[in-house]
């Protein structure tokens, strides 16, 4: 070894010293920041993703890159006014190495914004808003679950290839109605060859539930189907009164899948035979679905959903950075390299990381069979958000 080798071995191994050293400095515990809601409508939504992340942590003998993991909660309410207040207390109050959170696109973007100025960490394991990992992406910015853009952007070619032509859409007016009905228009003109018209989009805010008198103009309507984006409390009840209305007998209901997703035992006979698209699907033959799945009844006593997937993979993906970074959160950059290089081994069927940190991913058309979303094909194979805005 010449002289210049030797001082460079000796520089990386002194380097590689202080990155072990930093680490432990930062407390053998790895403080994890789980903002999810814990009421609303919502709920149920963010019990899955907690219980999904602290199987994975389980599974992984409850150490991430070498530290004991522990957790520091906050209920975030689905509600946007708040967001920026609770992400600060997490950030600013507790310290936290790392950000879960959340469901809601509104306090996603909030989040966003604390983790850019912050550099803290962020795992987001469900909400989709677009600007997250477009306008907002960032070297610690990441997403376990989806862009509100795919699985409608999927809808619209499903629905357009079925040969509907004149279509209604409903959901609420916030960021993911909104973007996943972008999205779904897109897809709708693209299989109809432009020929495809949208008569309406309907909207009402959110979390309201009073779907009565849009139901009513839907009748009026008569349009050869129909596209929707709710999820959680709010889907039960919408597909609910879509049946009682007696719009599923004259007037096909599509949605995105959260539709029917964590939903179906609420739902009951009023979801029978409903399609949707989705990142995820009962019924997939792999064989980390099939373990995932036993061993979540077996810890939860319940059903996983795409929920409880999403919050499993956010767990992934911090473990494989932080394998890379030996516990060092503060390493973007070897975190960020060994996140986008990898393929994460998903219960949906292995996926990777886009440029801007979005899952590229197979979406499926599912329809409900009994208490299940079965998966009858896939709707697009290997689907990436266009991550329109994003420079790193
Ligand atoms: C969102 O606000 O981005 C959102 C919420 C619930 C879902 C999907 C997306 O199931």
């Amino acid at each position: 070894m010449n002289l210049f080798k030797i001082t460079a071995w000796a520089a990386a191994v002194a380097c590689s010293a202080l990155a072990g050293s930093a680490a432990q400095a930062q407390g053998a515990k790895l403080k994890v920041g789980l903002m999810l809601p814990a009421t609303g409508t919502f709920a149920s939504l963010g019990t899955a993703i907690e219980n999904g992340f602290k199987l994975q942590v389980a599974e992984q003998g409850g150490k991430l890159g070498g530290r004991e993991v522990e957790y520091v909660k906050i209920d975030d309410e689905s509600d946007p006014s708040k967001a920026t207040d609770n992400v600060n207390k997490l950030v600013k109050r507790d310290n936290v190495d790392v950000i879960i959170g959340t469901v809601h696109s509104g306090v996603a973007m909030a989040m966003a914004r604390v983790a850019r100025e912050s550099g803290t960490l962020l795992i987001v394991p469900n909400a989709g808003a677009g600007a997250v990992t477009g306008p907002m992406c960032g070297k610690n910015i990441y997403r376990s679950s989806f862009s509100n853009w795919q699985p409608g952007y999927a809808a619209g070619e499903v629905m357009g290839k079925k040969g509907h032509k004149k279509v209604v859409t409903i959901t609420w007016k916030y960021a993911a109605g909104d973007e996943s009905v972008a999205g779904f228009k897109e897809g709708f003109a693209k299989a109809t060859g432009g020929q495809g018209q949208v008569l309406k989009e309907l909207t009402l805010p959110f979390p309201n539930v009073e779907f009565q008198a849009l139901l009513t103009e839907i009748a009026a309507l008569k349009p050869d189907a129909v596209y929707t984006f709710f999820a959680g409390g709010g889907a039960v009840k919408f597909v609910k009164d879509y049946a009682a209305a007696g719009l599923k007998k004259s007037i096909p209901l599509y949605g995105a899948g959260f539709l029917t997703d964590g939903t179906l035992e609420a739902q009951g006979d009023a979801a029978a035979g409903l399609l949707t698209t989705l990142h995820y699907a009962d019924g997939l033959d792999n064989p980390k679905d099939k373990a995932f799945r036993l061993a979540y009844a077996k810890t939860y006593k319940l059903q996983p959903d795409v929920y409880a997937v999403q919050g499993y993979d956010a767990a992934q993906i911090l473990a494989i950075g932080l394998a890379a970074t030996q516990g060092d959160v503060k390493d973007k950059a070897a975190f960020a390299a060994a996140v986008r290089k990898a393929t994460i081994d998903s219960p949906r069927g292995k996926f990777t990381l886009g440029r801007n940190h979005d899952p590229v991913q197979d979406v499926y058309l599912r329809q409900v069979v009994g208490k299940e979303n079965k998966s009858i094909g896939l709707a697009v194979k290997g689907l990436a958000d266009p991550g329109k805005g994003c420079n790193m």
